[in-house]
């Protein structure tokens, strides 16, 4: 993550409850001043900071320490959160189909930039949201999408308020999308992403109990 680590909290929320099927055990961060870290220190989850200036400016070779990195912390998941950089393919070739994105829009609209909610209100839609997808070699933002909720674009709204409330989409749907792939509940079919019913709603589907 790069920034205030809102989603991060999120995530952190959920992992605390019993019945969440992650924990989060390695914050990233590329700015030493994200509040990300701050929040992490706090919950006391391992945290780092790997700016590109200790790497010689070059973004290759700290995305390369950063992939080194989360394969010595063994993650099976990694997930970007506030992220504001686009990672080298290096990275994504080292967690295929396992590096989530949560993006302020509903993808593809308003994709690969950092300024959806503001693009969103500038083109007059009157629905916009929020994305949960795999981050894929290619397109910035031009992953396959795992979620997504939609956030109507109120007449008075202005670019925080309309930000307030896809944050709080976010809020929900990343814990959620991270929920599914631990549960082994998201298959791919082309480009979209189905989700698997629960297990234990398979089994009921299966007996036939009630
Ligand atoms: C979120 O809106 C996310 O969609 C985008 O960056 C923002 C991060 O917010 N990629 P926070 O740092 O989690 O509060």
């Amino acid at each position: 993550m790069s920034g205030a680590g809102s989603n991060l909290a999120a995530l952190l929320d959920a992992a605390q409850r019993d019945d969440y099927p992650a924990e989060v055990v390695l914050v990233v961060s590329n700015r030493p001043t994200a509040t990300a870290l701050r929040i992490a220190a706090d919950r006391g989850v391992a945290c780092e900071c790997l700016p590109v200036a200790e790497y010689g400016g070059d973004r290759h070779v700290r995305d390369l320490a950063l992939r080194d990195r989360l394969r010595a912390a063994g993650v099976p998941l990694v997930v970007c959160a506030g992220y504001d950089r686009i990672l080298d393919d290096a990275v994504l070739a080292a967690f295929p189909d396992a590096i989530l994105n949560v993006h302020p829009s509903l993808l593809p609209a308003f994709a690969g930039g950092m300024h959806a909610v503001e693009e969103a209100l500038q083109s007059g839609v009157k629905v916009s949201g929020c994305t949960v997808q795999f981050l894929e070699p290619g397109a910035p933002d031009g992953g396959t999408v795992i979620l997504q909720a939609a956030v109507p674009v109120l007449d008075d709204d202005d670019a925080e308020s309309l930000r307030r409330r896809i944050h709080e989409q976010e809020w929900r749907l990343l814990p959620e999308a991270v929920a599914l792939w631990c549960q082994g509940r998201l298959r791919r079919a082309g480009r979209r992403v189905l989700v698997s019913p629960p297990a234990e709603q398979v089994a009921t589907l299966r007996t036939g109990a009630r």
